[in-house]
């Protein structure tokens, strides 16, 4: 682990995992700042994401969240919590890994499904099949979670607070100078 590295924490994942709620309460555990990368990009659009979606099309989407994780460069003492395709870019996966410590939380399908409920925020997901949909890009996407973070956290059988802690000491252990 690097200076730099240390000096913040990104939390990836599959949506509905909670990055939001266990990064907010990682914050406060750290007495870090906290940004939401999604909350970011509306305000810099002006827009909220499923507006984003409709009009411009993922692709629009995908740019700006590459343009915002660019400025990651100039975050100190953050806790991030990232949007779920934001590993999608190599070069995102690149930049957030040399400037954070990256957390991987983990949830089966199963758990996803039953955390995003019926919230209907999240454009990817508005398919007939949810459950299914939900499979197909976990499974697509967790090796590229895999080779992005530099410790992946079970969050199925864990509360917010669990977690956040739970982070808090590894990245105790992990930046810890001897
Ligand atoms: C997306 C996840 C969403 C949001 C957008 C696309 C994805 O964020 O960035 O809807 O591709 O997985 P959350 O992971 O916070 O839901």
């Amino acid at each position: 682990m690097t200076d730099r590295q240390a000096q913040n924490i990104a939390l990836i994942g599959f949506m509905g995992v909670g990055k939001t709620s266990i990064g907010r309460a990682l914050a406060r555990l750290l007495n870090m700042d906290f940004v939401d990368a999604d909350a970011e990009i509306e305000k810099i659009s002006k827009m909220p994401i499923p507006r984003i979606f409709e009009i411009h099309g993922e692709g629009h989407f995908r740019c700006l969240e590459y343009e915002y994780y660019r400025e990651i460069q100039s975050l100190r003492n953050t806790v991030i919590a990232t949007g779920g395709g934001a590993i999608l870019d190599e070069r995102t996966r690149a930049g957030l890994r040399e400037n954070a410590l990256i957390v991987y939380l983990v949830a089966s399908p199963k758990a996803a499904l039953a955390r995003i409920g019926n919230d209907n925020s999240r454009p990817l997901l508005q398919t007939g099949n949810k459950s299914k949909k939900i499979s197909a890009l976990m499974a697509e996407r967790d090796p590229l979670y895999r080779q992005t973070c530099h410790v992946a956290i079970d969050t199925d059988s864990l509360d917010i607070d669990t977690c956040a802690k739970k982070i808090s000491q590894l990245h105790f252990e992990l930046t810890k100078r001897p």
